[in-house]
């Protein structure tokens, strides 16, 4: 079977990438990602000389770009390809409309016009928005995106499943919870808290930390997206999750408490505009259908994902050399000011 995979050189892709080449023997992957920011080709040194795999610099909002990646012909589509982060969709929406929104498109165009046998959407759970305390959506909740991140990845999914009730594209949509492990880019609360950790420096927690996220490891994940990829319904929406949603400030004190490091180091600071409160999903679904599980329990991968960050400190180094020290400073170092340009542009 032959994948285009986008968004291959990000955190999820590249782990996914990693899974696939080595659980599914019969798949050649070709990775299609623009190298962003959040993209980098050192995650996938491993595996680069695989002959299963090859890559493409492309990004998914050009359509000659993608038409001629098409022309090689595939059996399915795995679309990962994102602008990723909900703090970078408050200070500048443009590149998440681009590349979520119009980047679905053309990837639904190709896929359409090249009779792709199977389309796996990758959606979030930030879709549904906040959820109130003891409930976990399932995928019959509404829609109710809250920031411009979370609504262009609504859009996308809006898109996909107009392209399979009108055009029959074979699509599934997964809804996923917050993934974490190795190969996150440190803008996100795990990475960018284990980097501070290490290094002795403050923990940042928006608010008053009690906000719920519902973790999930990132290899149970793709673990169920190979299922998806295999055996996921066309037309779905699954919803994927560990269904243990837990507050910021017990992972944080969780992960203070692994690396022997004081509580002191939790800096409390402005919280992010429009915040969603809780994330929770309902995955039964997807788990009997799919006979999924997650295997890692949370404090073990935990621990992995710290014993990764120490082994690959050099990989860390560089994504935090150069433009993350400015965006460094404007959300952290200069918060206030930063959140009050936001609030009055
Ligand atoms: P990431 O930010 O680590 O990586 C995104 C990748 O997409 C990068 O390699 C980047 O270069 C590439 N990309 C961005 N714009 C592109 C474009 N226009 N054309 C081609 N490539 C482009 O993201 P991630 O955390 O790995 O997330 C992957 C997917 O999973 C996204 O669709 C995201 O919405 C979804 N998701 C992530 C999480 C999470 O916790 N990380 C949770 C739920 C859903
Ligand atoms: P994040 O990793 O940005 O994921 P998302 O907002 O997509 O869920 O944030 C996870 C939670 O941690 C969220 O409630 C915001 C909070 N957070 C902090 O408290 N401090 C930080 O420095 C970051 C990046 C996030």
């Amino acid at each position: 079977m032959k994948v285009l995979l986008t968004g291959g050189a990000g955190f999820i892709g590249s782990n996914l990438v990693r899974l696939l080449l080595h659980d599914a023997p019969d798949l050649e992957i070709t990775n299609l990602d623009k190298l962003t920011y959040a993209g980098n080709l050192e995650s996938l040194a491993g595996v680069a000389n695989s002959p299963r795999y090859r890559f493409v610099r492309a990004d998914v909002a050009d359509a000659r770009a993608v038409e001629r990646v098409f022309a090689k012909g595939f059996d399915a589509v795995l679309h990962l390809a994102a602008e990723t982060h909900v703090d970078r969709s408050l200070e500048d929406a443009a590149p998440f409309l681009r590349t979520n929104v119009l980047g679905t498109h053309v990837l639904l165009e190709a896929a359409r016009r090249h009779g792709i046998g199977r389309f796996v959407h990758i959606s979030t759970d930030e879709v549904y928005g906040s959820a109130p305390a003891g409930a976990f959506f399932d995928e019959s909740a509404p829609l109710h995106p809250s920031s411009p991140y979370a609504a262009s990845k609504a859009a996308a999914d809006l898109l996909v499943s107009s392209y399979v009730h009108t055009f029959h594209v074979p699509a599934v949509i997964l809804r996923c919870t917050n993934n974490f492990g190795p190969y996150q880019f440190p803008e996100k609360l795990l990475p960018l808290a284990i980097a501070n950790a290490l290094e002795d420096r403050p923990l940042p927690v928006y608010g008053d930390g009690m906000q719920e996220r519902d973790w999930i490891y990132v290899e149970d994940y793709c673990r169920a997206i190979h299922l998806a990829l295999e055996r996921g319904r066309p037309g779905e929406i699954y919803n994927v999750s560990a269904g243990r949603p837990r507050a910021n400030l017990d992972v944080l004190r969780a992960l203070l408490a692994l690396v022997g490091k004081p509580e002191s180091l939790i800096r409390f600071v402005e919280d992010r505009p429009g915040h969603d409160r809780r994330y929770a999903l309902d995955s039964g679904k997807f788990r009997s259908e799919l006979a999924w599980a997650p295997q890692n329990d949370f404090e073990r991968a935990l621990a992995a994902t710290v014993e990764w960050n120490r082994a690959n400190a050099e990989w860390l180094e560089r994504c935090r050399s150069g433009a993350y020290r400015n965006y460094y400073r404007r959300h952290y170092t200069e918060r206030k000011k930063t959140l009050e340009r936001w609030q009055s542009s």
